[in-house]
């Protein structure tokens, strides 16, 4: 009961979030980069993170609280935290690319138990619960069943670590053997929620932080799929790796040879 209603509450403050995004003043958006050329963040990814961090501790004011943004990294290995990225796929955002999503995690001892992703374009609601399934504005998803020769595989291009391009374009070559076709929408957890949706059958990052993937990894793991590191290790919510998530039907053994 506690966590339906937690779970409503998140979904209606990631709602008005995604309002503010609707709204944006793309020509005032304050950009700048932290550190990095293309590693960019703005005003709203701020003010989104801010809004998130007051009302998700207003809603459990026990929890700790892991956002991307503003140095908020507080650890969520013990007790109940919230792991939010208040706009995955900033560059988009940026960009009017209208392809970027708010992600809301609440993890119990480092384990995640509700995931919400809130894509405002498409005005879409992707919630899922521990043990309990994943939906799309209240219906239930599942991941595809279909091979990855009937597939499609979406690539993340880890762009902010230029270390890793040669080994991204290594494993998208194998997979373009294997695929039908490839896709990159510019947002992870976007990605994640596409294949809880069973839109596609394969997703796969070099290096994705914990506020990227967190929420979606409930949401594909609960709609039937499958996620790990690409070596096929499990993940760990807490830190940052790499990403593989996949339906039912998909053999990756090929992304290991
Ligand atoms: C990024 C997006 C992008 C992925 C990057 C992420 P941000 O998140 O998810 O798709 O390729 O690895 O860092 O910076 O837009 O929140
Ligand atoms: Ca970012
Ligand atoms: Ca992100
Ligand atoms: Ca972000």
């Amino acid at each position: 009961m506690e966590k339906i209603m937690i779970l409503s509450e998140i979904q209606e403050v990631v709602r008005e979030c995604g309002q503010l995004m609707l709204r944006a003043d793309h020509a005032h958006a304050g950009v700048e980069n932290k550190g990095k050329y293309n590693d960019l963040v703005t005003r709203y990814d701020k003010a989104i993170q801010d809004i998130l961090q007051k009302r998700l501790l207003d809603i459990a004011p026990d929890a700790h609280f892991l956002g991307e943004e503003e140095n908020v990294h507080e650890s969520i290995a013990k007790g109940r935290a919230f792991v939010v990225d208040p706009i995955d796929g900033t560059t988009n955002f940026v960009k009017d690319y209208k392809c970027s999503v708010i992600s809301v995690a609440m993890t119990m001892d480092g384990e995640v138990t509700l995931g919400v992703i809130y894509n405002p374009y498409l005005d879409e609601m992707y919630t899922a619960q521990k043990g309990k399934g994943a939906s799309c504005n209240g219906i239930p998803i599942h991941v595809s069943d279909h091979v990855l020769h009937e597939g499609i595989v979406l690539y993340g291009s880890a762009s902010y670590y230029r270390e890793l391009i040669d080994e991204s374009f290594r494993l998208l070559r194998l997979c373009a053997d294997e695929a039908m076709d490839i896709r990159r929408s510019g947002s992870a957890a976007w990605d994640l929620c596409t294949i809880a949706a069973g839109r596609a059958e394969m997703f796969f990052e070099l290096r994705l932080q914990p506020w990227d993937f967190a929420a979606g990894s409930l949401l594909v793991t609960e709609a039937g799929g499958t996620v790990t590191c690409v070596d096929g290790s499990p993940i760990a919510i807490g830190k940052p790796c790499s990403i593989l998530a996949k339906g039912t039907q998909v053999d990756d053994a090929f992304m290991r040879k």
